[in-house]
């Protein structure tokens, strides 16, 4: 059912309320996910992006109660990833010579996932389609965001900003506006899908929202591909971003782990009491990272001004699930962040280099040595592992 932004701007997307994992089974979404998909209805009727192939056929039964597919007039794509590009084969079918605007690396993307040479018109920043009745969109490239493809399109007069991925968040709902959306949800699903998402590209997320700021075009809302739309203070959403992409860190420390018979558990709770005792301010949060998921972890990390990660030596290496979230945390590169590892060993222990040298070479900033201990941890262990959870926290 469409939804009316503002004037003659609908949303006529699709909202996933059972959407669990997305990005394949890489990325959970406890809360689903909408991919939103806008009709303007000026002069020129007006697509931008659509929905995600599973939803395509439901798409074009829904899309003709708002407007006859044959009076599109143009395809804008803002981002050619299939969770907003998915229905373009089925649109392009009704209407195969309709112009469709994208970035350059925009034609490549379409041109890579679906093989087909459609009418395409290129576009850069400051670039403009003029939509009839006065109106006109203005497109601007956000080079990764997420992808290099991405742009935004701006609608002056409405001033409507649709910011594909940008400012958006896996959460399911028909409310389509943030400020109805319960905030603690709305802002854990906002920095998860930053954390998971967008933070490796952040060196480019920066300058292009100082680029975007610069422009000082007046914007009332920003439109997102997922999730709710932001109406009111946009300052606090784009400069919260801003924040993501610099160095982001609260005053938090994650400690992470994984235990086979839980000596490393033991050292994880004790460190986690040195760190308490010496900065009662600190939020700790102990993760056990064989039964948690990779995605919180790794959004926890985010929100850390320091971890540490822990494991036993096992088979001269470290435990699978540990190993999984190092490789993540290399991808995810988050600056800023102070890092040590510990762990328990019974033989040789091969562990605490291993992720030591892990750790270094993912690009986070090793505070010492850290913590071993040989077989379980007794009294004494237990006290060497809260002082140097104390040692830690002085440190970070
Ligand atoms: Fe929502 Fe990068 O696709």
């Amino acid at each position: 059912m469409a939804v009316r932004i503002k004037n003659n701007v609908y949303s006529v997307g699709k909202v996933d309320w059972e959407l669990r994992h997305f990005h394949g089974e890489e990325l959970s979404t406890h809360h689903g996910s909408t991919y939103n998909s806008y009709l303007i209805k000026e002069g020129k009727t007006v697509l931008i992006d659509s929905v995600w192939q599973p939803f395509a056929a439901e798409f074009m039964r829904e899309l003709p109660k708002e407007v006859a597919v044959q009076k599109i007039d143009a395809i804008v794509v803002n981002h050619a990833e299939i969770d907003h590009s998915g229905a373009m084969c089925e649109l392009l079918e009704q209407i195969p010579s309709v112009p469709i605007y994208c970035t350059p690396n925009g034609v490549k993307s379409l041109k890579g996932h679906f093989h087909k040479d459609w009418n395409f018109h290129p576009v850069r920043t400051g670039d403009s389609l003029d939509i009839g009745n006065g109106k006109k969109l203005v497109f601007f490239e956000a080079t990764m965001m997420h992808w290099p493809d991405t742009m935004f399109t701006y609608l002056p007069g409405d001033n409507i900003l649709f910011s594909n991925d940008a400012f958006g968040q896996h959460l399911a709902t028909d409310k389509v506006w943030a400020d109805l959306i319960d905030p603690c949800i709305l802002e854990d699903e906002l920095i998860k899908y930053y954390a998971n998402i967008l933070a490796p590209w952040s060196k480019n997320i920066d300058a292009k929202i100082k680029e975007l700021k610069a422009l000082n075009w007046p914007i009332e809302m920003i439109c997102t591909s997922h999730g709710a739309c932001w109406r009111g203070d946009l300052l606090k959403v784009v400069d919260k971003y801003a924040a993501f992409a610099n160095e982001y860190r609260e005053n938090r420390i994650t400690i992470v782990y994984d235990t086979i018979w839980g000596g490393t558990r033991v050292m994880a709770d004790a460190i986690a009491r040195g760190i308490r005792e010496a900065d009662p301010e600190v939020t700790v949060s102990v993760m056990n990272m064989a039964r948690s998921d990779k995605n919180d972890v790794a959004t926890e990390i985010f929100r850390s001004k320091a971890f540490l990660v822990g494991s036993p030596s096992h088979n001269k290496c470290v435990l699978s699930s540990i190993a999984l979230l190092l490789e993540e945390l290399r991808g995810l590169a988050f600056k800023g962040k102070k890092a040590a590892a510990f762990g328990c060993y019974g033989w040789s222990g091969e562990a605490q280099k291993r992720l030591t040298e892990l750790l270094r070479g993912g690009g986070y900033e090793i505070v010492d040595e850290g913590i071993t201990n040989i077989w379980e941890p007794d009294e004494t262990a237990v006290g060497r592992c809260v002082e140097y959870g104390r040692r830690f926290a002085a440190q970070v």
